[in-house]
């Protein structure tokens, strides 16, 4: 028979065991959780990728068109890593370069950031902006975008970033600012007509102002945006866009290995965050418009971290289409 003692004594040692290990098992999540956040903001956050695709979008008979897309920089003078990788991309000889925008994210990030484009301003060039190239980062909990749209911040009121210095640098250079206008430029051997908006996740967004059929004589019509909003991109693709490019989602930032990107800060499909698509997704028009969404270089200062979405550049190669002609 057990005495009454012993079974005290059992139950406290059992007690204990169970205090013992809960708390391993909570030092092992919160060392795994500070492992996984040190490899999300030293490791992968600069770990630079390259994307390369091929893109069926010209007449036949034309020679391919390298076009690299780079968005999202959200550049602090401090970000070394990334203005050299950005200083190398001039080694791919593109024959147009777009920025889809988002491109500082300090008042002192204008002069870095043309810098390590350098010999890029020399080539063919197209930019629009992101909300982030008009207003400054502010501290915030950095996982807030994983459940909410950043469109819903609290209004800013005046833009606070150099964005007209940057743009007119770049427009010095001879890169074509699309913010709400139409353009025609020559790049490799194609005329391409041009039509971009600035950012829709601010409301900046004026597509009546380029709206027209674009020109069927043209060898490329290429819209151009920072957020691959939906709506914008169907009147792209009504008004005969073969290719349209855009940034802003960041790919998700933060995604899960298996299941990919949570959210995308706007209206597009996490299945199109990032990469190669068409637009409409779905759809019997051959035609229908080509869609690339660069997940973009970098990351806002106060969210400095990315998981299973490394930060990329991407070298569209484009190339007849299949059948045509
Ligand atoms: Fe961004």
């Amino acid at each position: 028979m057990i005495s009454a003692g012993r079974r005290v004594g059992e139950a406290v040692r059992e007690t204990w065991h169970h205090v013992w290990m809960r708390r391993q098992a909570l030092v092992g999540a919160a060392t795994a959780g500070l492992g996984l956040l040190g490899y999300a903001t030293v490791v992968e956050r600069n770990w630079f990728a390259l994307r390369r695709y091929e893109v069926p979008v010209l007449p036949s008979g034309t020679r391919p068109l390298r076009v690299l897309h780079i968005s999202d920089a959200h550049l602090t003078p401090g970000r070394h890593r990334l203005l050299s990788w950005i200083r190398s991309l001039d080694v791919l000889q593109p024959d147009l370069v777009v920025n889809t925008g988002d491109s500082i994210a300090h008042p002192d990030a204008v002069v870095p950031f043309l810098e390590a484009l350098g010999p890029l301003l020399d080539r063919p060039g197209v930019f629009v902006y992101g909300s982030n190239d008009l207003y400054s980062p502010t501290p915030k909990n950095p996982a807030r975008y994983l459940w909410r749209d950043s469109s819903l911040h609290p209004k800013r009121g005046f833009p606070d970033l150099p964005w007209a210095e940057l743009g007119a640098s770049m427009e010095a250079a001879g890169w074509l600012d699309a913010n709400n206008k139409r353009g025609r430029i020559k790049a490799g051997d194609l005329d391409i007509e041009v039509a971009g908006v600035h950012d829709s996740h601010i409301g900046r967004d004026r597509y009546d102002e380029i709206a027209r059929r674009a020109d069927p004589a043209a060898d490329l019509r290429l819209g151009v945006m920072h957020s691959p909003e939906p709506s914008v991109m169907d009147r792209f693709a009504d008004d005969g866009y073969d290719l349209l490019l855009a940034g802003h989602t960041h790919g998700g930032q933060v995604c899960l290995p298996g299941v990919g990107t949570l959210v995308t800060n706007c209206g597009i499909d996490p299945e199109r965050a990032r990469g190669l698509h068409r637009h409409p997704p779905e759809g019997s028009d051959p035609r229908r418009p080509w869609l690339h969404v660069s997940a973009g270089l970098g990351t806002s200062p106060w969210a400095p971290f990315r998981l299973a979405c490394r930060p990329e550049a991407s070298l569209l190669t484009l190339v007849p289409r299949e059948g045509d002609g």
